[in-house]
């Protein structure tokens, strides 16, 4: 069902007392979509612990069986996925519904567009929105025909792949992993090697679990912080055991609540750290955030961390563009933190956050000044005021169906003296359904408005 279907549940935070206690955030939606995405395009089984199970990852699942997997939850919780093999794909019988899954979308469009079958995708009102160009054109070149499309390249659209595409070398126009993945994605139906140059690093999930299920590809850097990265085509792909680990950019909301709630003290345990997706943490140090790494570890293929956080006195920063790939999604609560540090935050670079599940800069700019917090849009940097702890609250966030924005604002309304209302919850469960429980778990204030 569209969500914008569905009756909005606002919802309110306010400030109780300090954030105590552990948690661990759900698994990661990144690798959790790439993981059923995998098995399917594997021979033989993949059995997935912890899966992220929220709406976006559930529509890969759906979408991974209407192509001919056979995907199943056993009683463990465990996610089995029998997979129909690259160049195996069936037709789907109906439209492929991502909902609100940016990620799910465009990497099956690298999936499903290299095949030669009839694909139609459609999402909610927030995803018919995003540009899928970025997509359309690199598949374009490998043989793909676009069928049909909403104006500038929007969904719904509808997909004929070739039956086998054509090997590229790409450069990517924008630095992201979403791109990235769908060419790399739609290069194993190919007979030769497919190449994609980006000039800055974005995350890297996709290059890891092509090695773990046994595909021929190679990593390079790329001038000053970029790679080149190269798959050879058509290989046999081994289902296999995949480990999801903890979500940082689902942690990353806990995480801020304590460092702005004051006397908090949360440990967040086995949240990822790979270094493409922790500059959230980084920036958060500058600030004089107080975040241990405790008992690194391995799991799944990456290292894992407990982060014990406590209440900090934060200071304004310059966080550079170079910094964006590994914290694209955590500037809606970093927008949060800023507005309780001490002195201004400039936030340089941020033009890619106009195409996430809103325009992240506009919903959060508009969010910071219902707040109360005076911020500014430059060019594509923001500018939050922090107030040193004094802000005032009080206001009603628009979320325009973003689960970021959501949370955000409901960490923001945990410390502000009139605490926040958001106009809509629901889209929480895209990524973490978990949420508002466990925030609550720790001593949280949040409840119906
Ligand atoms: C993702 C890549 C990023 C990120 C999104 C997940 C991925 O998008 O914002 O939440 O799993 O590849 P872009 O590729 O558009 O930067």
């Amino acid at each position: 069902m569209p969500h914008a279907d569905r009756a909005a549940s606002p919802l309110a935070s306010a400030p109780g007392g300090p954030l105590k206690g552990r948690l661990r955030a759900p698994g990661d939606k990144s690798i959790s979509h790439r993981a059923l995405i995998f098995g399917l395009l594997a021979l033989g089984e993949t059995r997935i612990e912890g899966l992220l199970e929220g709406e976006d990852v559930l529509r890969t699942a759906a979408a991974c069986r209407a192509l001919g997997a056979t995907v199943i939850r056993d009683r463990e919780g465990r996610w089995r996925v029998r997979g129909a093999g690259i160049g195996g794909l069936v037709e789907p019988p109906g439209v492929l519904d991502f909902g609100n899954a940016g990620t799910g979308a465009r990497l099956m469009m690298g999936v499903a567009g290299s095949h030669p079958i009839r694909t139609t995708f459609d999402g909610d009102a927030s995803l018919r929105k995003r540009p899928m160009r970025r997509i359309l054109d690199p598949l374009v070149r490998m043989g793909t025909a676009v069928v049909g499309e909403a104006e500038g390249g929007r969904v719904p659209l509808t997909l004929r792949g070739p039956r086998e595409t054509v090997p590229i070398v790409y450069e990517t126009p924008a630095a992201s992993a979403q791109i990235k993945s769908a060419v790399l994605l739609a290069g194993l139906n190919s007979p030769g090697r497919t190449t994609v140059v980006e000039r800055q690093a974005t995350r890297d999930h996709t290059e890891r679990m092509l090695r773990l299920f046994g595909a021929r590809i190679s990593v390079e850097p790329e001038g000053a912080a970029g790679r080149r990265i190269a798959v050879q085509g058509q290989p046999t792909l081994r289902g296999t055991g995949v480990i999801v680990p903890s979500d940082p950019s689902s942690a990353a909301f806990p995480l801020v609540a304590a460092l702005v709630t004051p006397g908090s003290e949360v440990v967040i345990e086995g949240v990822m750290m790979n270094p493409l997706r922790t500059g959230l943490i980084a920036t958060l140090l500058e600030m004089g955030a107080e975040i241990e790494r405790l008992c690194e570890r391995e799991e799944g293929g990456e290292t894992v961390a407990d982060l014990r956080v406590r209440a900090s006195r934060l200071a304004g920063v310059e966080v550079p563009a170079s910094r964006a790939p590994s914290m694209i999604d955590e500037y809606p609560v970093l927008a949060v933190a800023a507005a309780f540090a001490h002195g201004p935050t400039r936030m340089c670079g941020l033009h890619e956050l106009r195409v996430k599940e809103s325009d992240r800069l506009a919903a959060v700019a508009a969010g910071l000044a219902a707040a109360g917090v005076p911020n500014a849009i430059e060019g594509d940097d923001l500018v939050v005021e922090g107030l040193g702890g004094k802000v005032r609250g009080g206001g009603t966030v628009a979320t325009h169906l973003d689960h970021r924005i959501a949370m955000a604002f409901l960490v923001m309304g945990l410390a502000a003296r009139d605490g926040m209302r958001i106009d809509d919850g629901a889209m929480i469960a895209t990524s973490f359904p978990s949420f508002v429980p466990l925030m609550r778990e720790l001593g949280a204030e949040i409840r119906d408005a």
